[in-house]
């Protein structure tokens, strides 16, 4: 079978049964310093500026954390340090990678540990040398053993950041000279349709036929659009605007029944409206279409410090958490007949415009808002 990564790290580490008993016998020696260890590890991070920002949960998540922390040096020294300790603690890395903890603290923190448990050790063990080095090394080997599992959790992370940005590269080339491509037998289908329909004037089912085609046609011309729009990034054409005219011909386009009176004293942007007018032309169409002929679509604004937000509500089933983390990358969708471009341009073109779009659900429904700098 192949060595999996744990057991390859245990043997570069050199991680045998001896160091494991070693952990072990330390354990209840340590035990009792953990709280006091933690409180110190936290203490180092609230002193440096740069490590204190990923604390933003403020006291009572560094309280949570000093509890998680104990509890991970007691997995530390009891082990078993097996697959399922890997996994777990693999997935404590993620979390880091995940609120973008900068990799480069991860030294200075497991140093922190690995000095305080060495002063422990070196209290305990005072009169027996033989049991001091052994649990030395041992403890030196797992965290660095530990080290490893948190560096490459970041490491998988850019890996798949990079997987993914190859894939929209190869993918942007193809989509543009498809879509090129396809542009031409459409446009000569749409004025043969044309001609057809000025001629089957009788044939009802004929008719109601014709008519099919020409409604996809309309959806296959707006997915290529969807695609070129995506890998072009038009050069914006901006000027001061209000975001009600903009919402108002989005509305229009889409033939909604929206009130747009929340969003009518708004203050002015600094933007492109043709695209900002694409922006909301795709979130309000999802919305109605997540929302069914029976449901709403709500349009809400506000003006919070230097950003002009706007809300898009609906009373559809909302977005799964699953689906959630990647909801704005391309090829994400939900809907049967999406290919999932169109959030992944709605944020380009936010982004672009220097503001931003996020998921913010109350309740059932889904609500994105997205927030322009005032001009
Ligand atoms: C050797 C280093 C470290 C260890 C052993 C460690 C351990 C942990 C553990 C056990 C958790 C809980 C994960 C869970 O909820 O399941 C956690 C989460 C977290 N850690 Fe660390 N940590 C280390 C370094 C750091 C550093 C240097 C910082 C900040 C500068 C930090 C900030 C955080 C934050 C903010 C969370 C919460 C993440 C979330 O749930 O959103 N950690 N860490």
């Amino acid at each position: 079978m192949a060595e999996t990564l744990l057991e390859e790290l245990q043997r570069y580490v050199g991680f045998t049964a001896a160091d494991g008993e070693a952990l072990r016998a330390l354990h209840p020696v340590a035990e009792p310093q953990f709280q006091r260890i933690s409180d110190v590890f936290y203490d180092r991070i609230l002193k440096h500026e740069g490590a204190r920002k990923a604390l933003e949960g403020g006291e009572s998540q560094v309280g949570h954390l000093k509890h998680t922390l104990v509890a991970w040096m007691d997995e530390l020294l009891r082990g078993p340090w097996d697959q399922p300790y890997f996994e777990r603690r693999a997935r404590i890395g993620r979390k880091h990678v995940a609120i973008a903890l900068p990799q480069h603290y991860m030294f200075g923190a497991m140093n922190v540990l690995r000095q305080e448990l060495n002063a422990v050790i070196d209290r305990a063990y005072l009169d027996r040398p033989e049991q001091l080095r052994a649990a030395r090394v041992a403890l030196g080997k797992i965290l660095d053993l530990e080290l490893a599992v948190m560096l490459h959790t970041y490491r998988e992370d850019l890996l798949s950041q990079q997987a993914r940005s190859e894939r929209l590269s190869t993918f942007g080339q193809l989509i543009g000279s498809i879509g090129h491509e396809l542009r031409n037998p459409l446009g000569v289908m749409e004025s043969s349709l044309y001609i057809l329909k000025g001629r089957v004037t009788e044939d009802e089912r004929a008719r109601k036929h014709l008519d099919r085609i020409g409604e996809q046609l309309g959806i296959a011309n707006s997915i290529i659009k969807d695609l070129l729009d995506m890998i072009r990034d038009r050069p914006l054409v901006a000027g001061r605007l209000h975001l009600r005219e903009v919402l108002e011909s989005a509305v229009d386009q889409l033939q909604l029944a929206v009130a747009l009176e929340p969003v009518a004293q708004l203050p002015e942007v600094e933007g492109d409206p043709s695209q900002l007018r694409q922006v909301f032309v795709n979130l309000l169409d999802n919305a109605a279409h997540a929302a069914g002929p029976a449901g709403w679509v709500r349009i809400e604004g506000a003006v919070e410090g230097g950003s002009v937000a706007v809300a898009i509500e609906d009373s559809g089933p909302g977005v799964e958490e699953t689906v959630r983390p990647r909801l704005f990358e391309p090829l994400i969708t939900t809907k049967q007949k999406g290919i999932g471009l169109g959030l992944a341009l709605v944020k380009r073109i936010v982004e672009r415009h220097g503001g931003t779009i996020s998921y913010e659900p109350r309740g059932r429904g889904a609500r994105f808002v997205v927030r322009l700098p005032k001009a």
